[in-house]
């Protein structure tokens, strides 16, 4: 059998090794929570501004348009979490339904989102908190990277560690630590809209599309118009699938996961909908667009300086949770992928006293620490939007194959009128990829070099699927 054909069955991703079994401790608020707090975060707080600058009002289209997408992906991730509950999220399912190899593409992508996440979230979080900073006397050049005019972004990195090391504790503490800060999150956002409701001006509406609708490069060669926004404005939707991670640790998968994924989705959607309509009816794009940290600004502006604050503080206590999530979502990636054999196996060891993987926890802490000291905000969210795409096109296909593959598996949750969402999943992502930069498009090319490079290098050959194979071979 060639690596080509080594495919997992659903059963075996279901019974699990032992001595490499995670704690059944969260039910579906917690997963909600882990939902909600993984996907509100930097993108709303502060990505506003960027994709409000590249299409105008019209970024309420990119807004759509991504949560069109994601909410396809979402109902498909919904579909193959429950009907594999097994942690790994894309990577387990596509190993299941296209081998190894794809498997290994998606397991890849997903290590780059998930760090490239928990680095942009602290490179965002750092952006609110640096005022917190200038106060205890933190020279400028350590509160930015050098593409900034900083040495390195000391908070950022801070955070990253700080948040490895809450999660390294355990996964009940951190989850029940979670839903606290995600109620902050949400009040805030709701103060802030209250606030910003009185000054609506639906002037600032118009002209809608100054941009124009396709991503096409601006004067200074950087892509703007509505879907350039919309492929920058993607980092605000995801995480739901950071809840699928989560499988193998749920009390009642069926039930749970699927409330998990499509609640905290839905909630979120609205919520920015009503952020992003607030915001421009408020301000003008093209002036809160400059900020950093456009609601602040718009709070600023409207003379709620003690609000504007307040916001900025719930950011700091909240924006935590979303890099707590995706810390999670990246410390099982691994210890699946390591279980597989895909990664070294002394990766995949479970702390017996937490009962989590303790290594990979603060070595993902120690990336996103690197990543997030040293660059831009918008060029690690990009990049990151760039793998979290292809994890999605990967779960649309597996919903299609599964479904001609295996039709008659019973399905907990049914992804409705799926030729129609699994098709709009994949084409929705793929022309989110194609409004990415260029530049975006070529690092991740290059990651996924290096990538196969240690696929062949080590996976290729200590898969677990390998050994058997080999061992099946007959001696000749
Ligand atoms: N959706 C997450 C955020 O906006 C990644 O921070």
């Amino acid at each position: 059998m060639g690596i080509w054909a080594r495919r997992k069955s659903i059963e075996s991703t279901i019974g699990l090794q032992e001595g490499h079994q995670l704690k059944k401790t969260l039910s579906w608020p917690h997963l909600v929570a882990l939902g909600v707090g993984a996907i509100v975060g930097t993108g709303i707080y502060t990505l506003t501004g960027i994709g409000a600058g590249l299409a105008g009002p019209g970024v309420i289209l990119s807004f759509l348009i991504a949560g069109a997408v994601c909410a396809c992906a979402a109902l498909c991730y919904a579909e193959l979490s429950t009907m594999i509950p097994a942690s790994g999220s894309a990577y387990t399912y596509t190993y299941v339904s296209m081998g190894e190899p794809a498997a290994w593409f998606v397991g890849w992508s997903l290590i780059l989102e998930y760090t490239l996440v928990c680095a942009a979230v602290a490179v965002g979080w750092s952006a609110h908190a640096a005022g917190l900073f200038r106060l205890i006397g933190t020279p400028e050049f350590l509160l930015a990277g050098p593409h900034a005019g900083g040495l390195v972004n000391l908070p950022a990195v801070i955070i990253s560690f700080a948040v490895a090391g809450l999660l390294a504790l355990g996964t009940r503490e951190s989850a029940t630590v979670n839903m606290v800060l995600v109620a902050i999150k949400i009040v805030a956002l709701a103060i802030f809209v209250v606030l910003c409701l009185p000054a609506f001006d639906a002037s600032h509406f118009t002209p809608f599309l100054p941009q124009g609708f396709a991503a096409t490069p601006g004067p200074d060669g950087v892509k703007v118009g509505v879907m350039a926004a919309a492929s920058l404005i993607f980092f605000a939707f995801y995480g739901f699938d950071a809840v699928s991670t989560a499988a193998e640790e749920t009390k009642n998968p069926k039930r749970d996961l699927t409330i998990g994924i499509v609640g905290s989705m839905a909630v979120c959607t609205v919520i920015y909908m009503v952020v992003a309509a607030v915001s421009i009816g408020a301000s003008r794009t093209e002036v809160f667009s400059k900020s950093e940290a456009p609601l602040v600004f718009i709070l600023e502006t409207l003379a709620h300086p003690r609000m504007a604050q307040l916001v900025a503080l719930a950011a700091v206590v909240a924006l935590p949770t979303v890099i707590l999530a995706f810390m999670y979502g990246q410390s099982r990636i691994f210890f699946v992928m390591a279980r597989d054999g895909l990664l070294p196996k002394g990766l995949a060891r479970v702390n017996a006293k937490t009962g989590t993987p303790v290594l990979m926890t603060l070595l993902t802490g120690a990336l996103s620490a690197l990543l997030s000291g040293w660059l831009s905000l918008k060029d690690i969210a990009e990049l990151a939007n760039a793998g979290t795409l292809a994890a999605f096109i990967a779960v649309g296909l597996s919903v299609i194959i599964l479904r001609v593959r295996d039709p008659g598996r019973p399905r907990v949750f049914s992804t409705p009128i799926w030729p129609v969402v699994a098709t709009g999943a994949i084409l929705g992502c793929l022309y989110l990829f194609s409004s990415l930069p260029s530049k975006t498009q070529i690092y991740f090319l290059f990651a996924h070099l290096i990538g196969a490079a240690v696929y062949v290098a080590f996976g290729m050959r200590n898969s677990v699927l390998a050994r058997r194979e080999a061992l099946a071979r007959p001696a000749s």
